[in-house]
């Protein structure tokens, strides 16, 4: 074959990203700011047994006052995109009593992004609610999708233009899953009825919410809620915000790739279908037309195979292969299950765009986290060669956080926190992804050394 024909991975060239791809990171309020004391989070955490070895989220990583140093490491980490979430609690304490002061933080916040020339990705719900919604009933009233729209309105009048893509919420299924199914996380439920109560406000408080910011956003009908915005900035930063020419609204979905344990079981088989459909089909499919890009927070593999009598734990475990390396907390390191699934959710969903709204490694070992990251973006790139249309790829975290139930201890940073002093260190992995990120694609080099089992870090 002429040389000219061959594939870049075959020649010593950088495997390259379409033009524009995003390349970022992100992060989430409850898990980094600190004091968050109004949400139900704060409140299951006082419980007896709720997190790992007793740990509350306190004052994390006080992202909340290190947010433009952090922003500042992940500018020099060449960084084009972060996507976080508001902290609804905070702007809203109290029914009906918006915090102004929050708000000026929040565009403080989006400010020092702007002025860094990021393209930002901001989440409205992720995971957290104001403890006032959650004894109300929380997404199991109806109500809460009222309050929701509400909410999600303030922050459109007050943020707009700071935001390129809005994400309603924050993979809907683990909420429900964990919340109301496994009664891990708060409300503590295992009521199947009240999962699928969740499950439906869910999918209407994204649907509305999705028509109301392109009513409110759209070019046509815009001008009037810009007009009444001011443009804020701390200590007189600049922020040149210009609104995005196009809103784009998502979900933040968490994509599982599901096959069968035995592969020639057809009973296994149909279980990885269900589970797939579950998983990965249903909210999408019952919130069709109102996603202008899909958001993918990958980070699992199944091989499912049906265990007598335990039909719903059939569905949802996972059936590890023992060789196959892990995460600290057990999760199963399986690059391709990356691009399977985007495969498949672009076969189902051709027209529309996908970002990678989350991927990443809780692990100590940063040689792994840089094998992680070189391999996972290698099986996005073939995606995209396959003709997935993937615009960008947010490394989940860019700081150390709050893991809910997990507390502390797992570590999915770009960046290091030490918890006792606050200070931060940029992790080797960080600076691996920062090559990727410059080049805009993975460097030969840093597949030679994924081939050869050699730490990427030694590619710095
Ligand atoms: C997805 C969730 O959105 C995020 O909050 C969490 O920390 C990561 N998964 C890792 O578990």
């Amino acid at each position: 074959m002429p040389r000219s024909q061959t594939h870049p991975l075959h020649r010593h060239e950088t495997l390259r990203f379409p033009k524009d791809f995003l390349w970022g990171a992100a992060t989430s309020s409850h898990q980094v700011e600190g004091w968050n004391e109004h949400n139900d989070w704060w409140e299951w955490e006082k419980r007896v047994g709720s997190i790992a070895r007793g740990e509350r989220s306190g004052r994390s990583a006080d992202h909340y006052h290190h947010y433009e140093h952090d922003f500042d490491l992940a500018k020099q980490l060449n960084l084009g995109a972060y996507r976080l979430s508001l902290e609804w609690s905070r702007l809203e304490p109290h029914k009906n009593g918006w915090d102004r002061h929050e708000v000026e933080h929040y565009q403080n916040v989006l400010c020092a992004l702007k002025a860094r020339g990021f393209k930002v990705m901001l989440t409205l719900m992720h995971f957290t609610l104001p403890q006032w919604v959650a004894e109300e009933g929380g997404w199991e009233n109806l109500a809460t999708v009222k309050y929701f729209e509400r909410y999600a309105e303030f922050a459109v009048k007050n943020f707009g233009p700071y935001v390129d893509f809005w994400v309603t919420v924050n993979e809907p299924l683990i909420a429900v899953t964990l919340g109301y199914l496994r009664g891990r996380w708060p409300p503590g439920k295992k009521s199947l009825l009240g999962a699928f109560q969740t499950f439906l406000n869910l999918t209407r408080a994204h649907k509305r919410v999705y028509h109301l910011i392109h009513q409110l956003l759209d070019k046509e009908k815009r001008s009037a809620v810009m007009k009444i915005m001011g443009v804020g900035g701390k200590r007189g930063a600049v922020c040149v915000v210009r609104p995005p020419r196009q809103v784009q609204v998502g979900v933040a979905h968490n994509i599982v790739s599901v096959s069968a344990y035995r592969k020639h079981s057809l009973v296994d088989s149909l279980f990885a279908r269900l589970s797939d459909f579950l998983w990965n089909h249903l909210f999408i499919s019952m919130t069709r037309r109102t996603h202008d890009f899909l958001g993918v927070n990958y980070y699992f593999h199944q091989r499912l195979k049906r265990e007598k009598g335990k039909f719903f734990r059939s569905l949802v475990d996972v059936y590890r292969e023992e060789t196959r390396e892990t995460s600290d907390i057990g999760w199963e390191i399986f690059p391709q299950g990356i691009s399977e699934a985007l495969l498949d959710l672009s076969a189902e969903y051709p027209k529309i765009p996908i970002y990678i709204t989350e991927n990443g490694i809780a692990t100590v070992n940063d040689d792994k986290r840089s094998r992680f990251i070189v391999s996972y973006i290698k099986e996005i790139y073939h995606a995209i060669q396959a003709g997935v249309d993937v615009r960008g790829y947010f490394y989940w975290s860019l700081i150390d956080n709050f893991e809910w139930e997990k507390g502390f201890s797992p570590r999915f940073g770009l960046i290091e926190i030490d918890y006792k002093t606050l200070r931060r260190r940029v992790r080797p992995a960080a600076r691996v992804y920062a090559a990727i990120a410059k080049e805009n694609g993975l460097p030969h080099e840093l597949l030679r050394f994924i081939g050869h089992g050699v730490a990427p870090t030694e590619f710095l």
